[in-house]
């Protein structure tokens, strides 16, 4: 069962704590464009939302320091320091605002780390949220999404992390509301490999098969793709197996990998049929991540 993440990001407890949801990011469709001149590509890409993610709550620190402290599934051998995507967003933002309050933050992982949903980008726009509030910040948003990009190409569509169109290296953003989205259920498994997205990226030929349209959820199932699979595959084949696992589950309506990589979800019409699916797939592969979620209203 899967948490009301939703009614979570703005509660305030009694001691001053803050609380935001770094909501994991799905790919329903990526179309690679091009690769550009400054190395990166440029990318046509659906981003939904899951109603779970990581959790990070942080209240005021007297010492004007920021600290985090990293629990939860996927902690295990990450960098609480200066290196991590939190630490850097917090230190972007302190820069920005010339600001001498300090934080002490804390990070649930729930999402795998460099599994394509987003988790550091999720946990970045998160922190740029919660710090403004604590801080009591009035960014003007063209600002916020310089700094959010500075930290990552996905930090900036992560920083609403509502149903968009994303274009450029991911800083070229369009609301979208596609009917019949929202709500719909959403099974994600990661079979435990961490992939580079870089490393994806530069796996990737260069093709060109037409541009991708939030038009209808249809559409984007029998049109989309993502164009970062096959590099995917190629690195990891185990993804190969994900795919498989959930495209004859039951009741499955779309199964594709997400980002670049390794978590692959599946579209249900009905939630029953994703338990089942999770169910039998975990009782098949012990070791895989499994989240049985919905995508978040746009
Ligand atoms: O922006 P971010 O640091 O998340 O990207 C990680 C790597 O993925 C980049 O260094 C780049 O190699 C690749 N990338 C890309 N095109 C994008 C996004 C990422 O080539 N639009």
């Amino acid at each position: 069962p899967h948490a009301d993440a939703n009614l979570l990001p703005n509660a305030i407890s009694d001691d001053g704590e803050l609380t935001e949801i770094a909501y994991a990011k799905v790919n329903l469709a990526l179309h690679v464009r091009a690769r550009r001149e400054d190395g990166y590509h440029a990318l046509e890409s659906l981003f939904v939302f899951a109603g779970d993610g990581d959790v990070l709550t942080g209240k005021a620190a007297d010492s004007g320091a920021i600290t985090l402290n990293i629990e939860g599934p996927f902690a295990d051998g990450l960098d609480s320091g200066g290196g991590n995507l939190v630490m850097k967003a917090a230190q972007a933002l302190r820069e920005y605002l010339g600001e001498s309050r300090g934080a002490a933050l804390t990070l649930v992982k729930n999402l795998p780390v460099a599994s394509g949903i987003g988790g550091g980008s999720a946990d970045a726009a998160a922190t740029l949220r919660l710090l403004g509030r604590l801080w009591n910040a009035h960014i003007p948003a063209p600002d916020l999404e310089r700094i959010a990009l500075s930290l990552g190409s996905d930090v900036p569509a992560c920083l609403a992390s509502v149903t968009q169109m994303v274009r450029g290296r991911g800083e070229v953003l369009e609301d979208v509301d596609l009917p019949g989205l929202a709500g719909t259920p959403m099974l994600l498994v990661n079979p435990g490999v961490g992939i580079s997205t870089a490393r994806v990226f530069q796996r990737w030929d260069q093709v060109d098969r037409g541009a991708l349209a939030a038009e209808s959820l249809e559409r984007l199932i029998d049109g989309g793709r993502n164009d970062l699979e096959p590099a995917a595959v190629a690195m990891e084949p185990v993804i190969a197996d994900v795919l498989a696992e959930l495209r004859q589950s039951p009741g499955v309506r779309l199964a594709r990998m997400s980002g670049s990589g390794a978590t692959c979800f599946a579209l249900f019409d009905d939630e029953a049929d994703a338990d089942s699916a999770a169910i039998d797939i975990k009782a098949r592969q012990a070791g895989w991540w499994i989240m049985v979620t919905r995508i978040r209203a746009a």
